[in-house]
């Protein structure tokens, strides 16, 4: 085993915390403050924002939509440009934070933001940033990775780098009290799949990343279980299991796959699925195309995570048992949310797999855009 780990992300964690943020951000900094359609405006983190900020020199940008687009954050890149802004504070989920990480690094890049997507250009330099995370979900609020849409082709493509990560992010679990269910269940969703894209590859004798991943899996399917009670606890676990899913501490030294992540984006890009939602529909039956390469952490999922007993099956029960618990969720685990008929929508998705050269996925690359069809049309 062979890696570097570095978590530069300070949590301010607990209720209350947003306050702190006048601490975190150097007082002589002009600030942006992003954030998406308007949902802060009701719920009072807009407000508890705008007294931290007291004193600053600071605007805002909003309309960042879900699943972000290059077409909206070019036109914050301009904004930061035109007020010589030097700090970024994104307020909201994923996408205004995926958002912030964009705009900081393409407002310091002279040519196309796409490029960053593309590829054409490695982010050597970012302004800094800061998060006040509102949905728990994707760990973007600590982590170095964003995912960019482009509505104009309909592309929806990753990029990482260390120079994105957020300096600070807080984490109130009150903030989400005002969350609708539909997102609180995607969020359960996306952190349960997050763990399962860096765990249930083959075993590689890491007992600390498995031991971490199982109580993470585990914490995750008991917080399903009570998601019509929420209390005080439940959105503070929520929050903390969420963003330790994605961090960058289980995936440390461990191989990993993130097919099901590659395959759902293309059903968003297409289709407009929820991100969680497209992971519900391939996850499961990725898992039982692939159960002989997984078949030896299936088992052991199925015996620490779901409590299973010894079988031939295990392998098969342990993907039954997940695919149940986004049913429990009301979560769809087929191709349901799309245009057409099935057969064009699985063509549509494997077409743009090969545009997106996403064509060797999984642990062992071994996932070809036929592996994908196979996956899909199982899905149906
Ligand atoms: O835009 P507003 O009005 O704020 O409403 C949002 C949005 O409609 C709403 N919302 C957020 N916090 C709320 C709230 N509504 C009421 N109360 C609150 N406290 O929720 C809706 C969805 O928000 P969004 O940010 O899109 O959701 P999520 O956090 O699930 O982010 C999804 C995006 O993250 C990317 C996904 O691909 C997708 O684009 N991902 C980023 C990752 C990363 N950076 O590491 C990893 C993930 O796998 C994922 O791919
Ligand atoms: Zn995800």
């Amino acid at each position: 085993m062979k890696f570097s780990f570095s978590n530069p992300t300070k949590i301010q964690f607990g209720q209350g915390q947003i306050a702190s943020i006048n601490t975190l951000i150097p007082k002589e900094q002009r600030v942006l403050v992003l954030y998406g359609g308007g949902s802060i405006k009701k719920n009072g983190v807009y407000d508890q924002v705008e007294s931290a900020l007291d004193g600053y020199t600071w605007e805002a940008f909003g309309g960042v939509e879900p699943n972000p687009t290059v077409e909206t954050l070019d036109k914050a890149v301009e904004q930061v440009k035109a007020s010589n802004i030097d700090f970024i504070l994104a307020v909201g989920g994923g996408s205004v934070i995926d958002g912030a990480k964009y705009v900081a690094a393409s407002a310091k890049y002279e040519g196309e933001g796409w490029d960053i997507l593309t590829g054409a250009h490695t982010v050597d330099d970012a302004l800094p940033i800061g998060a006040i995370l509102t949905l728990p979900a994707t760990g973007s609020e600590s982590n170095g990775g964003s995912v960019i849409s482009k509505k104009a082709t309909k592309q929806k493509l990753p990029f990482m780098s260390p120079l994105v990560y957020p300096k600070f992010a807080v984490l109130d679990p009150d903030v989400i009290k005002s969350l609708p269910q539909r997102q609180v269940v995607n969020g359960l969703v996306d952190a349960f799949v997050h763990v399962c894209e860096q765990y249930l590859t083959y075993p590689q004798n890491a007992p600390v990343q498995d031991g971490y991943a199982e109580t993470l899996l585990k914490t995750l399917i008991a917080l399903g279980k009570e998601v019509d009670n929420p209390d005080d606890a439940w959105r503070a676990n929520l929050m903390w299991s969420a963003n330790q899913a994605l961090n960058g501490l289980i995936g440390s030294g461990v191989v990993h796959d993130w097919a099901t992540h590659m395959i759902g984006h293309e059903l968003t890009a297409l289709y407009g699925v929820d991100h969680a939602r497209s992971l519900a529909i391939v996850q499961p039956s990725l898992l039982r195309v692939q159960i002989d390469t997984k078949k030896d952490k299936l088992a052991q999922m199925g015996k620490n995570v779901f409590g299973l007993a010894p079988s031939d099956d295990i392998a098969e029960k342990t993907i039954d048992a997940i695919e149940s618990f986004y049913q429990s969720l009301s979560v769809a685990t087929t191709l349901t949310e799309h245009e057409g008929d099935q057969q064009s929508a699985i063509d549509a998705i494997i077409a743009q797999l090969e545009k997106h050269k996403m064509v060797a996925l999984g642990e062992h690359q071994a996932i070809t855009p036929e592996v994908s069809k196979e996956i899909l049309s199982l899905a149906v």
